[in-house]
C-alpha cells in the first residue's frame, strides 16, 4: 500500500529508529511491501522506514535508471534490516541529493566515497557489501534517516542548496 511520506519538521523524522529483533517476520514483510510501493510511486531511489512513520531500522533502495538521477550508475534493489556502515578510507565526495521528505529541494552533501555495509535481508540472511559512488551515497543517506538525520543537516555550502526548479532551470527533473 502506498503510504504518506512524512516531511521535514515532523518530529518522527528526527528520532533514532529501533533495531529489528527478527528480520524474517510477517510485520517486517508487510512493512517492506508498503515501503517499496511508496518508493516506486514517488520515483525515489530509496526510502527508510521512519519516512512512513515506522521507527524501525529498515531501508530499501535501488535504481536501475532513475529519472530523478539520470547520470547515476545503477544500484541493486536492496531491502536491508539493521544496516551498519563502516567508512573505508578518509575520502569524501560531494554530490547532489534530494529526499522524499524534503520535496522540491536539492543540496550538495559530502559523503564517504567508499563504504562497507552489512545487515540482514528479509529472510534473515546476511548482506555484506562494499560500495562506492552513488551506491555508497544512497546507503549513507538512507541509513542517516535511521538516526534522525536528514540530508539538509549535512549541507555545508548553502549556495548549493535550494529549490530544484531554481537550481536546474529548464531541466525536466521528476518531482520528489
Ligand atoms: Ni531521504
Amino acid at each position: 500500500m502506498i503510504r504518506d511520506v512524512l516531511r521535514m519538521g515532523d518530529p518522527r523524522l528526527f528520532a533514532r529508529s529501533h533495531e529489528v529483533e527478527r528480520a524474517d517476520s510477517p510485520e517486517i514483510a508487510a512493512l517492506l511491501v508498503d515501503m517499496l510501493d511508496t518508493m516506486r510511486a514517488q520515483n525515489g531511489a530509496g526510502l527508510a522506514a521512519p519516512q512512513i512513520g515506522a521507527g524501525l531500522r529498515v531501508v530499501v533502495f535501488g535504481a536501475e535508471r532513475n529519472p530523478r538521477y539520470p547520470d547515476a550508475e545503477p544500484v541493486p534493489y536492496t531491502e536491508i534490516i539493521n544496516p551498519v556502515i563502516t567508512p573505508l578510507g578518509d575520502a569524501m565526495e560531494d554530490g547532489w541529493e534530494g529526499c522524499l521528505s524534503v520535496p522540491g529541494l536539492r543540496g550538495v552533501v559530502p559523503r564517504h566515497a567508499r563504504i562497507h555495509y552489512r545487515g540482514l535481508d528479509p529472510q534473515g540472511r546476511v548482506i555484506d557489501r562494499i560500495a562506492e559512488g552513488f551506491h555508497a551515497r544512497v546507503v549513507q543517506h538512507e541509513c542517516d534517516h535511521l538516526d534522525g538525520i536528514l540530508y539538509p543537516m549535512r549541507v555545508r555550502d548553502f549556495t548549493r542548496f535550494g529549490f530544484t526548479e531554481e537550481l536546474f532551470p529548464g531541466v525536466d527533473v521528476a518531482d520528489e
